[in-house]
């Protein structure tokens, strides 16, 4: 599994990409308004940093409007990726995207059956979120396992992001489950690389090889 960060803030793609843990990036309309920063602006300004893949998602709500804001996007950048939501009007821009070899990933995915479509529809890939099945009650990690499976048995190539992660035992449960990627917060993916006997194993070699260089 790899990993990709979610985050429209530049200094932590920075952080995450110099560490060699992220190779790609998703972004969402709310993570860009966060940033209060011109949308455009700061997806090539994100294209420019990673050497990967950088989901941007449109807003239109029919066909055509996405069809048209996803070609601007792609011009941004060879590595721009459409983010589409997954609603009929959405499958049909997938599809005519797909034609025009403009790569798309199909979000707020929260069936297999769904992941399906999208994948017959062309999405190089499809995102379902674990954490937003979770806070309704449901199972997100038998989710992406399901969509795996399926993927697998059927020879489907489009690859699925592991959403919404909220801690890093989801990162562990989506690479078990066979997501290709996980998409993750900053602040996971530092949570998930520290140890607290990491710290103190550093802290008694530091000890040890003082008392004996005494
Ligand atoms: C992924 O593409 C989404 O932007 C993101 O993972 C949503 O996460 P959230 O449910 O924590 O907002």
């Amino acid at each position: 599994m790899k990993f990709f960060i979610d985050t429209a803030n530049v200094e932590e793609i920075k952080a995450a990409y110099e560490m060699g843990v992220i190779c790609g990036v998703t972004t969402n309309p709310s993570l860009v308004a966060k940033e209060g920063r011109d949308f455009h602006e700061v997806i090539k300004e994100i294209t420019a940093i990673v050497n990967g893949p950088v989901s941007a998602e449109v807003l239109a709500d029919d066909a055509q409007g996405m069809i048209k804001e996803a070609k601007v996007l792609a011009a941004l950048d060879e590595h721009v990726v459409v983010k589409i939501p997954m609603t009929a009007e959405g499958l049909k821009a997938v599809a005519a995207l797909h034609m025009l070899g403009i790569q798309t990933n199909v979000t707020l995915v929260f069936s297999a059956n769904q992941a399906l479509m999208a994948a017959r529809a062309g999405a190089s890939y499809v995102s379902p979120f674990v954490g937003r099945l979770e806070d309704i009650g449901q199972d997100g990690i038998a989710l992406i396992a399901e969509i795996a499976d399926i993927f697998a048995v059927h020879g489907i190539a489009t690859e699925i992001i592991a959403a919404s992660i909220r801690r890093p035992t989801h990162i562990t449960e989506c690479a078990k489950a066979g997501a290709n990627i996980a998409t993750v917060p900053y602040k996971i993916i530092m949570q998930a690389l520290h140890h607290p006997l990491t710290d103190a194993g550093i802290k008694r070699f530091k000890e040890d090889w003082a008392e004996a260089n005494q």
